[in-house]
């Protein structure tokens, strides 16, 4: 922290040198105010990290101190002294906001630790305004202004200020944690946290204990107790990714979550009270899965009072030239930057990316590596868009597609063997879970 200011406020003489004597010897900077009003001058133009004032002053007192701090809304914290005598006083103070009060005469050293705990509490602060404007930077804008996407800003307002559990669904890269993170940021609760768990990219074995946490000891391997992510998001906000993939015991757990609004840790005996807000994704239909016996039908119900659904973008192709403007910003720098001729333009209007958003934001992201600084013609694009347009130049992308095409075939392959058991398959592949699912997304399987 940089120079640590104090203000002290007390109108007996020998009491403040004593006093600022020992709190310089600590490295800090100290105002000193024989009165009430002096106090209140300095408050004025000056800002301090702490305040430490008696009660009782001549012409103002310390009540009046705290008043005009916390309508100046500084981030100043008053620690008070009072005489044995008037403690009703200093609890009155800590009703009403004072952070602390010490009864006369106390031990120097004992003030001195109340100071550095405080000033500790001041960093942590400082730096979790720091980190929150930073995730809030990761909260990025929904581009497009065709109708479906402005019907869908319009429904996301909407249900923003409700507290319900709301159901978002649609094809996998259309933007399905885009509209969660901006319900969660255009809630009441947008200062709270925003947790999100991806219920596909984890072990199945391992999602409860993240979801709830556990106690140490609950089973093998679980040295330390550990909050799980609901407790993470209390007073804001949790979105449960790939819902669809939850397995069916934890699937009762949430209905349980939703209805009484408490959890349990894995190995704890006590239920613990929580205030999130659900949101859950999917890219799977889950009438089917409740069909199929996979997802429970209780628990689907409950999810869709509120539905949301993300439309394909070949659906809404008048954003297509608005995303592209917007990626090309985001991922090209100066003169990296691409320009697409209007042939190029036509191809891209008219493919019909069954990967979505996602996937023209690669084809943007692979033309900025591959053709920086150059005006992108429809030979420039990936093979697939341009099925009948002559191929030209671009040797490296074919390179690329035909790598991708060979990974493509030993990742089906690989599911294949593994009659589409997903983890046994990374297994074979030698990837993670995590990753293979990552790469079914990018190549559509
Ligand atoms: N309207 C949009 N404006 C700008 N970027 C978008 C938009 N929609 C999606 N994206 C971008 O496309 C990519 C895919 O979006 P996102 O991860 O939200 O999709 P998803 O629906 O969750 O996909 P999946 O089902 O595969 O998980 C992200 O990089 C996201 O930032
Ligand atoms: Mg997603």
């Amino acid at each position: 922290m940089t120079s640590v200011r104090i203000l002290l406020a007390e109108d007996d003489e020998i009491m403040r040198i004593t006093l600022s004597d020992h709190l310089q010897k600590n490295g800090w900077q100290v105002d000193e105010a024989e009165d009430g009003r002096q106090a209140l001058e300095k408050i004025k133009t000056e800002q301090y990290n702490v305040v430490i004032s008696d009660i009782r002053m001549p012409h103002a007192t310390g009540f009046d101190i705290l008043e005009a701090l916390q309508k100046a809304a500084v981030p100043t914290d008053i620690i008070f002294m009072t005489a044995y005598g008037s403690v009703e006083d200093a609890v009155d103070c800590l009703k009403q906001g004072a952070h602390d009060y010490l009864i006369k005469p106390f031990d120097m050293d004992d003030l001195i630790i109340r100071i550095k705990r405080i000033l500790e509490m001041q960093t942590v602060k400082a730096r979790f305004i720091a980190l929150q404007d930073c995730c809030q930077q990761f909260h990025k804008p929904i581009i497009g202004s065709s109708k479906s996407t402005q019907d869908m800003h319009a429904l996301i307002n909407q249900v923003a200020a409700s507290a319900a559990t709301i159901l978002i669904s649609g094809e996998s890269g259309t933007g399905k944690e885009l509209v969660a993170s901006a319900i969660h940021y255009n809630s009441p609760r947008a200062n709270g946290p925003y947790v999100r768990l991806n219920c596909a990219a984890i072990p199945e074995g391992l999602i409860e204990s993240e979801l709830f946490g556990h106690e140490k000891g609950a089973f093998t391997g679980a040295e330390a107790k550990k909050t799980g992510r609901f407790e993470m998001a209390n007073g804001g906000t949790i979105l449960l990714d790939e819902i669809g993939e939850m397995p069916l015991n934890l699937q009762a757990k949430l209905l349980r979550v939703l209805q009484e609004k408490e959890i349990e840790r894995v190995g704890g005996t006590k239920s613990i009270r929580v205030d999130v807000r659900i949101l859950c994704a999917t890219a799977k239909d889950l009438a089917d899965e409740v069909k199929r016996g996979t997802f429970r039908e209780d628990l689907f119900f409950r999810l869709k009072v509120i539905p949301l659904v993300v439309p394909p973008l070949r659906e809404r192709r008048g954003d297509i030239p608005e995303l592209c403007d917007h990626f090309i910003a985001e991922l090209g720098q100066g003169e990296t930057a691409i320009t697409l001729s209007k042939d190029a333009m036509d191809v891209l209007l008219s493919y019909d990316y069954p990967s979505n958003i996602r996937e023209l934001h690669n084809i943007i992201e692979r033309l900025l590596v591959l053709q920086p600084g150059e005006t992108i013609q429809p030979w420039n694009l990936p093979a697939d868009l341009t099925a009948d347009v002559p191929q030209s130049s671009g040797h490296s992308l074919l390179l690329a597609a035909a790598v991708a095409q060979a990974e493509k075939s030993c990742i089906l392959r690989a599911l294949q063997k593994t009659g589409g058991k997903k983890s046994e398959a990374a297994k074979l592949l030698g990837i993670s879970r995590k990753n293979l699912w990552e790469k079914m997304k990018n190549y559509s399987i």
